[in-house]
């Protein structure tokens, strides 16, 4: 199931730690080779030689031993891997993964790696359920960081709750998940969503109805089935998507700045809700009422089309482009008609009238219109919509 897949393993130092012999094995047993990397903590939990052993690998511990920089750098040593797996994740391994701290090998590896990273945190119940550690999860998790386990139940300090690592079972299942079972493996994919807050002054913003509802929940699809996603959000409350590198934006501008960071890509698809216009000069200060009884003038300019710019782009333009037409009236025609005006491959169309309840429901009712035609998908939860557009795009990928 994990044949020819390479883990790097970071053990951190818990009691935990004794879990990763018996991982070692149940890994290697289901193909995959291990690549230990110790921290000195883990070093009083279990022996590097048991580990080594196990692993059938040397284990790398020193981020200064010259004789590994010398057969193999550190940042090879974390690209070499298909996925890096911490297990047990301290608290404090969390911590300084989620502020970027680099100070010893294990931690130097988290940050150069470009693959795939996985914790399996293991850590005390008030330590797990602490603000900072809180924090530190929700952080990870925008940076697409996967996450197995905790789980519940007596822990080796003698309390009881959240914060035991995840069974080995769970934890080589969430692997080959990651790993594995995706048609989209090794894709890259750009997903916009939500909406866009123009500002008029410091205190005021236009901004339109659009939950991110969608968006979310066709980027935690597209990862579903292992794609590496980039999902780019205006300011929504909705949760993030699952393994998703998340970057916040408010503006049209800033997402568009965005995007073109997040390139190149296999496909992008944009849901946002990005805001026509913007108010040319943005106040400096409150616009305050003159006592006039006049309202201010607000001079507007048109935001830069974001999937037009993408879409025609000469050279580098992904694979598959697919937009969104929201309309409220001739919605076939005018999604058409856009997906021409734009040159995306795909449009999404869907009726937004109020009647219908798509937008910030939890349903949605779509015509997908490609360059041959128009297929009318059934009205189903948006979650289905988005399974089946990245089964679709997943298609189109690999065809
Ligand atoms: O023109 P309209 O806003 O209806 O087009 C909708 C599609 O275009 C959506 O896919 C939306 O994400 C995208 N769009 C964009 N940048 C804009 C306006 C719309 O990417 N400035």
């Amino acid at each position: 199931m994990l044949l020819g897949q390479k883990i790097l393993l970071v053990i951190g130092g818990g009691i935990a730690a004794c879990k990763c012999l018996d991982l070692i094995r149940r890994l290697r047993e289901r193909g995959a080779s291990v690549t230990p990397v110790m921290t000195r903590a883990a070093e009083e939990f279990v022996t590097p030689l048991s580990v080594s052993v196990l692993a059938g690998q040397k284990v790398y511990r020193d981020l200064f031993d010259l004789t590994d920089e010398a057969e193999m750098g550190h940042i090879q040593l974390s690209r070499a891997a298909d996925l890096v797996l911490v297990a047990p994740a301290t608290a404090e391994l969390m911590a300084k993964m989620a502020h970027g701290i680099a100070s010893d090998l294990a931690t130097t590896l988290l940050m150069a790696t470009d693959k795939r990273v996985m914790i399996a945190p293991a850590m005390n119940v008030r330590m797990w359920d602490h603000a900072a550690t809180r924090r530190n999860l929700a952080t990870l998790k925008e940076d697409g960081v996967l996450v197995a386990g905790p789980n519940e139940g007596p822990m080796a300090c003698g309390e009881i709750g959240p914060g035991r690592m995840a069974e080995v079972y769970q934890i080589v299942d969430a692997i080959g998940h990651a790993l594995v079972c995706g048609p989209l493996r090794n894709r890259h994919i750009i997903v916009t969503s939500g909406p866009t807050h123009e500002p008029i002054d410091p205190v005021r913003y236009i901004a339109n109805r659009s939950s991110g509802a969608q968006g979310r929940a066709i980027a935690d699809a597209l990862a579903g089935l292992g794609a590496a996603v980039r999902f780019i959000t205006g300011p929504v409350n909705t949760e993030m998507p699952e393994g998703a590198l998340v970057t916040r934006v408010k503006t049209a501008q800033e997402m568009l700045e965005a995007v073109q960071g997040a390139l190149p890509a296999d496909a992008a698809v944009f849901a946002a809700a990005v805001a026509d216009w913007r108010v040319a000069q943005q106040a400096t200060s409150k616009i305050r009422k003159d006592g006039s009884g006049r309202p201010p003038g607000l001079e507007f300019v048109e935001n830069p089309d974001i999937l037009a710019t993408v879409a025609q782009m000469a050279s580098g333009r992904p694979r598959l482009v697919v937009g969104f037409a929201a309309e409220t009236d001739d919605v076939i025609a005018n999604a058409t008609a856009k997906r021409k005006r734009k040159g995306c491959d795909w449009i999404i169309a869907n009726d937004v009238s109020p009647e219908t309840g798509i937008l910030g429901g939890a349903e949605n009712d779509v015509t997908l219109i490609h360059g041959t035609g128009t297929e009318d998908w059934p009205r189903m939860t948006k979650e289905l919509v988005a399974h089946r557009l990245a089964t679709r795009i997943a298609e189109v990928l690999n065809g």
